[in-house]
């Protein structure tokens, strides 16, 4: 990890459009395990387009970020309703990211084919872990700037949208993870998230010599708090 000055200055606020391209940079740099994305893909738009750009362009009210000074060092991505996140997806992000295949907008090298040819494999053999949407219809993605972890910024922004969802009274959030997000996993069952479901996946079979699980943790949330006025 690198040193950080003591005058750093952290803050933890709501996400605004000036925090897009940071906040898809961590996005990509963290993309592997922490790790950046080029492990696996050499195109990191396409990971961005299909998977992040819900987040920031439909459901900005949700996410947050963790600044140093105005430098986005780390971000939550949050979703109240997942079913309408699908929705979307398939409406909306999908479509576009195939419009900008077709139209060679992006450099898919052996990497990314290779990924896609396991995802779908992943897929078709469900080893996805899953959540009850009923009971836990929000989820959320976290990254932290590689320099800037064990520094208290995750457990603040997570308590910043658990907050967030207590206040919109949202039953309960889920996420997904795998065995190879240890810390992310501790700071998961610190926060009082449960596992709901763990499946052994291949989706990382040629790039790590050890079996992956695919996690899916859960928080049923409180009430909030009565109001005194
Ligand atoms: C997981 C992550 C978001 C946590 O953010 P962070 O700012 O480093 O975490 P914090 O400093 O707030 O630590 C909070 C708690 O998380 C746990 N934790 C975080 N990182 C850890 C690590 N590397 N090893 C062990 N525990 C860890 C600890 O329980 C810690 O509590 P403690 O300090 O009282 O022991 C961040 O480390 C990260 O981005 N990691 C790589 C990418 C990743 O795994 N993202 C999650 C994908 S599901």
């Amino acid at each position: 990890m690198r040193w950080i000055a003591k005058t750093t200055t952290l803050s933890i606020r709501p996400y605004q459009k000036q925090d897009r391209a940071g906040l898809m940079k961590i996005a990509a740099d963290t993309a592997f395990f922490g790790e950046p994305i080029e492990k696996y893909m050499e195109d990191r738009r396409i990971f961005l387009d299909s998977f992040y750009a819900y987040y920031t362009d439909y459901e900005p009210e949700h996410c947050w970020v963790a600044l140093d000074n105005q430098l986005v060092v780390g971000f939550l991505t949050g979703c109240a309703n997942t079913t309408r996140q699908q929705q979307i997806n398939r409406r909306n992000i999908m479509p576009r990211v195939y419009w900008r295949f077709l139209t060679m907008q992006y450099k898919p090298g052996p990497k990314a084919w290779s990924y896609f040819r396991r995802m779908a494999r992943a897929q078709r053999a469900h080893q996805f872990a899953e959540a009850d949407l009923n009971l836990y219809p929000a989820h959320l993605h976290i990254n932290v700037d590689a320099a800037y972890r064990g520094h208290g910024i995750g457990l603040r922004l997570m308590q910043s949208f658990l907050d967030q969802l207590i206040y919109e009274r949202i039953p309960g959030v889920h996420l997904g993870t795998s065995s190879e997000n240890e810390g992310a996993c501790r700071l998961y069952t610190q926060l009082g998230f449960q596992l709901l479901d763990a499946r052994i996946t291949s989706l990382w079979e040629d790039i790590i010599d050890h079996p992956v699980e695919n996690r899916t943790y859960g928080l049923l949330l409180p009430d909030p708090p009565e109001q005194i006025f």
